[in-house]
């Protein structure tokens, strides 16, 4: 161990934050995480991972199997890329080449309670009718998060409002181990106040929720089996044209205000999309287009979707092309994050006790 304690340095701001390789990056994953994750990057630190361990959370069919996992391993990188993240300033790799997060995931296994599992709504999204069958890695998908996040002590966590729930669990779960080895983090002088951070979700932006193109109260998600239902990254312009003109509407014109889009699910959601996209408000894009009719406010955003999203697909396609390359920038964000990620678990194994030679 250095002979300073890291953790006895204040919480410098710390970004961390993740995307899940199972195919399908979608138009929700964009706007609620990556778009701001690169956005992020101006005025912080921050550390951006692809959790592999979290996609073999769920069946193999749903991942692809090994070659889908690589390959949609190299995709979520290569959207990393593609949004604007500076992988030289910031740190861009694939989780199971850290193994401390899975190290420090055991130690928060036990350190979280079953009560506090048992009330994750995203499990028993997932885990569905038949729970018998849901892999225990499912069940302790959140420890591990809590643990890609504290491993690096990040003190700011972009996402989409899904995962407000998981980020509560993780606070939760640096306060109890905080308390409960607070002597001894206190004894061995490893740090002042609190080991971890009370790490903040940051849960902002114009669209933290993007709803199902078919159904508005839905939200949009890589395992819809409807493809009409999202857009995707890589969709080329003819089907992101597709989709948007397929788009689930109502009958009514579009309202002047955005009070009248109450109880207009996906008139609301594609409103959002567009101001999403254009970077102002829906009352803004109302001003514009209320009173006229979805046909031409669905050819706009057609050309709005397109004018931003077809640039990423096509930087997709061409990164994706030269799979060494993404690898090589991976494996020099791992060894990076182990940097950081080393020392503070060898302090977790002090201050919990394991004797190592
Ligand atoms: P994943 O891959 O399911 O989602 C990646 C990010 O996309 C956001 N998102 C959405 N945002 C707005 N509208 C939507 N329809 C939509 N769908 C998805 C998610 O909120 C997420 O920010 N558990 C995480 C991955 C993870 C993680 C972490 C995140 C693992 N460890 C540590 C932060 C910190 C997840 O759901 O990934």
């Amino acid at each position: 161990m250095s002979a300073k304690p890291i953790s006895l340095q204040p919480f410098a701001p710390r970004v961390f934050s993740g995307v899940q390789p199972t195919g399908n990056l979608h138009l929700g994953n964009y706007l609620g995480a990556i778009k701001r994750f690169a956005e992020l990057q101006h005025r912080h630190d921050c550390v951006y991972c692809i959790v592999d361990l979290h996609a073999i959370t769920q069946a193999p069919e749903v991942w692809g199997g090994p070659e889908g996992l690589m390959r949609a391993t190299r995709e979520v990188a290569a959207a990393y890329i593609a949004a604007g993240i500076d992988t030289k300033k910031h740190i861009v790799f694939n989780q199971s080449q850290v193994a401390e997060h899975a190290e420090l995931a055991w130690v928060f296994n036990c350190v979280a309670r079953m009560g506090w599992a048992n009330r994750m709504t995203q499990f028993k999204e997932k885990a569905g009718k038949d729970r018998e069958n849901a892999s225990v890695g499912l069940f302790a998908y959140p420890m591990l998060m809590a643990a890609d996040i504290l491993v690096y002590r990040a003190t700011h966590v972009p996402v989409g409002e899904d995962q407000k729930q998981h980020l509560e669990l993780t606070r939760d779960i640096a306060q109890k181990f905080n308390n409960d080895f607070g002597d001894r983090i206190r004894a061995l002088g490893l740090a002042s106040g609190e080991y971890f951070p009370l790490a903040e979700p940051l849960i902002a932006g114009p669209a933290p929720r993007v709803m199902s193109l078919r159904d508005g109260t839905k939200k949009m998600s890589k395992s819809d089996p409807s493809d009409y239902s999202r857009l995707n990254l890589t969709d080329d312009a003819d089907a992101i044209v597709q989709k948007i003109r397929k788009a689930k509407t109502d009958p009514e014109p579009l309202p002047s205000e955005p009070e009248g889009l109450k109880g207009r699910p996906e008139a609301e959601n594609l409103v959002t999309i567009y101001a999403a996209l254009e970077g102002s408000d829906p009352a803004a894009v109302l001003r514009q287009f209320g009173g006229g009719q979805f046909s031409a406010f669905k050819s706009a955003l057609a050309d709005r979707a397109v004018a931003s999203l077809a640039p990423i697909g096509a930087e997709m396609r061409r990164l994706t092309a030269d799979p060494a390359a993404i690898d090589a920038v991976l494996a020099e964000g791992a060894a990076r994050a182990r940097a950081i990620a080393g020392p503070v678990m060898a302090e977790v194994r002090e201050i919990i006790g394991f004797i190592r030679s």
